[in-house]
């Protein structure tokens, strides 16, 4: 069986090759390195350095002929889809059709999508189920929930079977600090640079933090289960950032000090995702408490360095 991974030089899609790699899959990755590098990539995949918009996907798909498209690929910052919305768009969106196009003329039997958190918006209550309203606020989150629509269409004509995800905050190894990582990635960066941390508002803001290696095996287990659904991949707990703070000190060389600033206009206070229905439509968990994950984070760094 072959899978084709796009974004598989990304973080999220990195682990997800290494995962179907390990599980008995052949997997290729196509990937324009937009943001992904180079040394995440897994050697024992093929690799197509192309565009997710570009003409060549027909062209790869064609030749590879995949049983399953795996699709992280993305224009994956929410700041950035400020700057550039069309470019938002047009990776997100447009990229995504055109795979979808390429995956019903070549046969593949089953798509599973990255979508996100962000397709909610200001949550209503929590834990935010699927059936939460969706008010995006950023291209991104409009850029994110459009092909959600697309996988219906190209399910309900052509019998293209799916399965779409919205992660929660993720987090974990090759995680880039300096792109839009997210606050844990840039606070294990500062631990381990013996650098202060920078806190908007008290702290107390909370968060669901998912482990990457629960989400890439989410990944595999949609392979075969989960047809035609949407489901949050998430912890379904939050945690505050001093929380997370806590958690990180013990790793610290040097004692750890938090500055804490004004709180940033239009943040939201809490959030988490309900996870009952991957627990049931899918038989998926999560394995990895936060202690857990950022220990197996933590290592990585502290080995690297
Ligand atoms: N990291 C999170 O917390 C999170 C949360 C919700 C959803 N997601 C979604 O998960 C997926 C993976 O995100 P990530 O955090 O690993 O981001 P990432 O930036 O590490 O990975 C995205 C990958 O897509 C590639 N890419 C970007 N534009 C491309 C294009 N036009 N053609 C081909 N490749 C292109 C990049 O080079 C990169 O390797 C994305 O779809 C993102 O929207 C991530």
């Amino acid at each position: 069986m072959k899978v084709a991974v796009t974004g598989g030089a990304g973080f999220i899609g990195s682990h997800i090759v290494d995962q179907c790699l390990a599980a008995g899959y052949d997997v290729f990755v196509i990937d324009s390195l937009a943001t992904g590098k180079r040394e995440n990539l897994n050697h024992k995949a093929v690799f197509y350095e192309v565009d997710i918009t570009s003409s060549d996907i027909q062209t790869i798909f064609e030749k590879e002929k995949p049983d399953f498209l795996i699709h992280e690929a993305a224009q994956a910052s929410v700041p950035g889809s400020l700057k550039d919305a069309v470019g938002d768009a047009t990776t997100n969106v447009v990229g995504t059709v055109n795979l979808l196009e390429a995956s019903r003329l070549t046969g593949v039997r089953k798509v599973v999508y990255a979508s996100s958190a962000a397709v909610y918006g200001n949550p209503e209550y929590t834990g935010i189920d699927e059936l939460h309203h969706k008010q995006p606020l950023s291209p991104y989150g409009v850029s994110k929930y459009v092909p959600e629509f697309y996988l219906y269409v190209y399910q309900h004509l052509y019998g293209l079977k799916y399965t779409a995800f919205r992660y929660a905050n993720v987090y974990g190894e090759r995680q880039d600090p300096n792109g839009e990582g997210g606050v844990v990635s840039i606070f294990v960066d500062r631990v381990n640079a013996g650098q202060e941390l920078s806190v908007f508002g008290d702290g107390e803001q909370t968060r669901d933090f998912i482990y990457v290696e629960d989400v890439a095996r989410a990944n595999l287990m949609a392979l075969t289960a989960g047809d035609n659904q949407i489901f949050n991949i998430s912890t379904n707990r939050k945690t505050s950032v001093n929380e997370l703070i806590e958690l990180l000190r013990p790793y610290a060389k040097q004692p750890l000090t938090v500055h804490y600033e004004k709180p940033r206009e239009g943040d939201i206070l809490h959030s988490y995702l309900d996870n009952t229905k991957a627990k049931k439509g899918l038989g998926w968990e999560p394995h990895y408490s936060l202690a857990q994950g950022l220990e197996k984070t933590m290592g990585y760094y502290q080995k690297k360095s």
